[in-house]
């Protein structure tokens, strides 16, 4: 595995500056306590805030730069007037509010952008700073949405992921953001964007397609000369530490003293001291649950965790107090000499008296108004090594996707929430185990290690961007071959695609004429000395007539059903036209088109497609699936296959693909020609799968593929085919 450069915005540990030195705690938050243990058993560096201030003595500083050196972490430096902007301002004080759906808490005027940016730039100096080739580089979370895009244009080659650990909102709520474009084209610098849910991973899709206009495929977005893939990765705890914290001998004692004699039942909550983990309501219910169920009076405790966090977001102050008041009231309505209704201890416990509190919990209350994921429950669930305890989880927790057995509730329903409670109180003890022994199974086996490692081993198998067109010769064996080949073989058979390939995209696709330097190169192409110029497209046969008709150049139409030779220049399709099923279909594409405005058909000579590119995009979207299935279940038994491409639906026969139209050669021909294939998206794949295998299969950007050599564009192309005219100076493109 490659090293990794892990970037958050945390670092995972938090520094403070005392008078004989610095101190050195564990940082707040289930990003940082998570991703603790993978980075201590690699040997990558952590790059982050280290929460120090700005105006540490030279003792001071030169104690915190050893400190973090021994834990191979690497701190960004951060003015005081950076941090409120940037962190305290539009981090907090703007995203975080909106990414959790309490639009309440936003102020009345977006500001601090430009700390937003000013500190993203500071991380990209300090990551670039210190990236090796060859590492990967992994950005989380939303205070660093713009750094992929940074990074991008630093280090063009880079494999770069970004992981979302709050929810991305829905569209609605994203696009209410002044900075909206910058933060989607941000992540868009990555090669891997992650997240918790699949819900989430919608709402991103949708906001890409609504405010970029982009199309997105299920788990990938094309971009010009790149590929973004999206993906789901629940993350998860380190199981096995937490179950060993469990075991241990000076952590049971301590649960035994928690739980005294046992008389009295034990509900826990465990949270940063944030508005969105639902504190308030939750204190609410259990206030109601006293109310409906005295008897529960003197048998039950509520112990409430707080863990200070962003005291400096006025936010946050403000939820402090309604907290305390809320704690004092019950204690103060409900409390007896004997009894104190809400144990409320506001400061961070250690890992060790967490799990004490874990065991000691006859009921576990995670109740956040929306949590990206929410360990603490998974941790809850990893430390119930004997099988018992209760799990009330909120609906709309991340986690609650991973673990439907727990007790769900809809923290706002305070009345619901407090017969929930009861509910969990009064459970079974056979109910109980049943209901935790799958929770226990899934979190154990979808560890936090095995999230990093699903992560990682799908971004370190995406192919690298940015091979360099024109590149000389050099390394890698196959590469010599390729230049071997062409410089040994006279013969050239060339096969090539045009959009993407010899052109680039345009908005639409009429704009995508050849201009003067492409004809020229094919034309020059053809008159070289025993070579043949095959050019293989999509595009319908009257459209290559118009555009490169005059060539003396193979012609291949609607992927090689139509191909047309230079001498005849007789266009022949490859099969039969028509097919009872043309008229069918055509009827309902029609109906279809009727009924989704901006949206039209085109009928070709062998295949028949439906365009949704200019109608609206969920209607249009909503539209190809319903056509989707409805023509699955009506073609079912005909020879034609139906393929969903960028925002078109095409029925076409089948077996119609690129491949077939891979010349016959002779086994001595073969031997003597080099046969070069360029092309840049699936539809080439069909050919690169039909060649032989010594082949020089070229795929032009990113994405999968059995192509052996990579060009990053269009330029890259034509450069290398210019090269052929001029024999000893071939550009050999990237090895895959
Ligand atoms: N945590 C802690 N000490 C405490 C309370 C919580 O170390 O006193 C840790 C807890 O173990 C968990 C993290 O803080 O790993 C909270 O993560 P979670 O995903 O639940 O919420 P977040 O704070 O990230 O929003
Ligand atoms: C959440 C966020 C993290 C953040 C943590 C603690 O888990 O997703 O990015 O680090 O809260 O918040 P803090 O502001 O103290 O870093």
């Amino acid at each position: 595995m490659p090293r990794l450069l892990i970037v958050a915005n945390r670092l995972p540990v938090t520094v403070q500056a005392t008078e004989t030195g610095v101190e050195v705690l564990r940082s707040p938050g289930g990003l940082a306590t998570g991703l603790m243990r993978p980075h201590a058993q690699s040997d990558g560096l952590w790059i982050g805030w280290s929460g120090a201030p700005d105006d540490l003595d030279p003792a001071q500083q030169a104690r915190l730069d050893q400190e973090l050196a021994g834990m191979r972490l690497v701190g960004v430096p951060m003015s005081a007037d950076l941090v409120t902007r940037f962190y305290e301002g539009f981090s907090n004080g703007v995203l975080w509010p909106l990414f959790h759906y309490l639009l309440d808490q936003i102020p009345l005027q977006v500001t601090d952008f430009d700390g937003y940016v000013e500190a993203n730039e500071a991380f990209a100096e300090v990551v670039a700073a210190h990236y090796q080739p060859g590492d990967l580089i992994w950005v989380h979370d939303y205070q660093l949405f713009l750094l992929p895009g940074m990074l991008r244009e630093r280090l063009p080659g880079a494999r770069i992921g970004f992981f979302l650990h709050i929810p991305f909102p829905s569209e609605e709520l994203f696009r209410t953001l002044p900075a909206r474009d910058r933060l989607l084209q941000g992540m868009l610098g990555a090669d891997l964007v992650g997240f918790h849910t699949p819900a989430y991973l919608r709402h991103f899709a949708l906001s890409l397609t609504d405010i970029l206009g982009h199309s997105v495929e299920i788990d990938r977005v094309q971009l010009p000369g790149r590929e973004v893939r999206l993906g789901v990765f629940p993350m998860g705890v380190d199981a096995q530490s937490f179950a060993d914290l469990a075991a241990d001998p000076a952590v049971e004692a301590e649960v035994q003293t928690i739980r005294g004699d046992g008389s009295v039942r034990i509900l826990v909550g465990v949270d940063r001291l944030d508005y969105t983990k639902g504190i308030p309501r939750r204190l609410l219910a259990y206030e109601r649950m006293l109310h409906t169920h005295p008897e529960l009076r003197e048998k039950v405790r509520l112990v409430q965790v707080a863990v200070p966090s962003r005291t400096n977001v006025e936010a946050y102050q403000d939820f402090r107090t309604l907290v305390d008041g809320l704690v004092g009231r019950i204690n103060g309505a409900f409390g007896t000499p004997q009894w104190v209704p809400v144990h409320y201890i506001f400061r961070a416990l250690s890992e060790a008296d967490l799990v004490a509190l874990y065991r000691a919990a006859d009921v576990m209350l995670v109740t956040p108004l929306r949590d990206g994921m929410n360990l603490v429950a998974k941790e809850f669930v990893a430390s119930r090594t004997d099988g018992d305890g209760v799990l009330v989880l909120s609906e709309f927790a991340g986690a609650a996707w991973e673990l439907p057995e727990a007790l769900q509730v809809n923290p706002y329903d305070v009345d619901g929430s407090a017969e929930v409670y009861y509910r969990a109180l009064a459970m079974p003890r056979a109910e109980r185990r049943a209901r935790l022994a799958p929770l226990r199974t899934r979190v154990q086996t979808f560890d936090v290690h095995r999230w990093v490692a699903a992560f990682l081993e799908q971004l370190a198998e995406l192919s690298p961007v940015g091979s360099q067109p024109g590149l000389p010769a050099g390394g890698g064996a196959a590469r010599r071959e390729l230049y071997q080949r062409l410089m040994d073989t006279a013969s050239l058979l060339l096969l090539l695609d045009y959009d993407g390939t010899l052109v680039p995209f345009t908005p639409t696709p009429d704009l995508a004429r050849p201009d003067r330097e492409v004809l020229a190169l094919l034309r020059a192409l053809a008159a070289r000395p025993d070579t043949a110029v095959h050019l293989v497209s999509g595009r319908p046969q009257n459209i290559l007539e118009e555009w490169l008709g005059d060539l003396p150049i193979w012609l291949h139409a609607e992927h090689g059903f139509l191909s047309r030779d230079p001498d005849t220049r007789v266009w022949v399709p490859a099969a039969e036209l028509g097919g009872s099923w043309r008229e069918p279909v055509l009827a309902i594409l029609r109906e279809t088109t009727q009924r989704t405005p901006g949206s039209l058909v085109e009928v070709k000579a062998a295949s028949l497609a439906w365009h949704y590119r200019l109608a609206d995009q969920e209607t249009g979207a909503r539209r190809a699936n319903e056509l989707r299935l409805h023509l699955n279940q009506l073609l079912s038994n005909q020879p034609v296959e139906i393929l969903a491409g960028n925002r078109v639906i095409e029925i076409r026969p089948y077996g119609v693909h690129k491949g077939r139209i891979v010349p016959q050669l002779s086994p001595d021909r073969q031997a003597a020609t080099a046969i070069v294939a360029i092309g840049d998206d699936r539809t080439d794949e069909d050919l690169f799968n039909a060649l032989p295998p010594e082949a020089i299969t070229i795929r032009v950007g990113s994405g999968t593929t059995r192509a052996r050599f990579r060009l990053d564009g269009v330029v890259g192309v034509r450069q290398l085919l210019r090269s052929l005219l001029e024999s000893g100076a071939v550009a050999v493109p990237e090895q895959r």
